[in-house]
């Protein structure tokens, strides 16, 4: 076990871990940061999603030891007040349907709307195609992200 000091949500954390345990078992079992979700554990279906510097990335398949300085971005971080324009758009469109892919769908959408604002579809297709959801709210999902773009514009925010 080493001691990591890994920079989550905007505070620095320390954690004692194997150097290759992956961060989406320091962030639920160590921090209790639960949010993040566990499904493949082999980078192909997205549940884990996180930020690290902005870029959605698969948690379950990344080692503490490699992560560094690096700002890591969970769903709890999206916004202190859970009203990012993409929890906004969700809740009214009522994307979710068991939820449990939805935290992975929002990190990978959120990462998409910081490179293009107002996506297209195409664009929106691309990006989450790695977001796996058993439930099939594809077309929520889509919808919502279109409705967090127009939010976001509206309030003059970055989603
Ligand atoms: S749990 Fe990480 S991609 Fe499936
Ligand atoms: S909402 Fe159930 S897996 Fe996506």
């Amino acid at each position: 076990m080493s001691t990591y000091t890994l920079n989550v949500n905007g505070k620095a954390q320390a954690v004692d871990v194997e150097a290759d345990t992956p961060l989406l078992w320091a962030l639920r079992d160590t921090l209790g940061l639960v949010g993040t979700k566990y499904g493949c554990g082999l980078g192909q279906c997205g549940a884990c999603t996180v930020h690290l510097d902005g870029v959605a990335t698969r948690a379950c398949v990344l080692p503490v030891s490699s992560i560094g300085d690096a700002r890591i971005t969970t769903i709890e971080g999206l916004d202190a007040n859970a009203r990012h324009p993409l929890q906004v758009a969700w809740q009214e469109l009522d994307v979710p349907q068991c939820g449990y892919c939805q935290s992975g769908q929002i990190m990978s959408a959120c990462a998409l709307l910081k490179q293009h604002p107002k996506p297209t579809d195409a664009q929106i297709d691309e990006a989450m195609a790695g977001n796996l959801c058993r439930c099939a709210t594809y077309m929520r999902i889509r919808k919502g992200i279109h409705r967090a773009a127009e939010i976001a514009s509206t309030e003059g925010k970055q989603a």
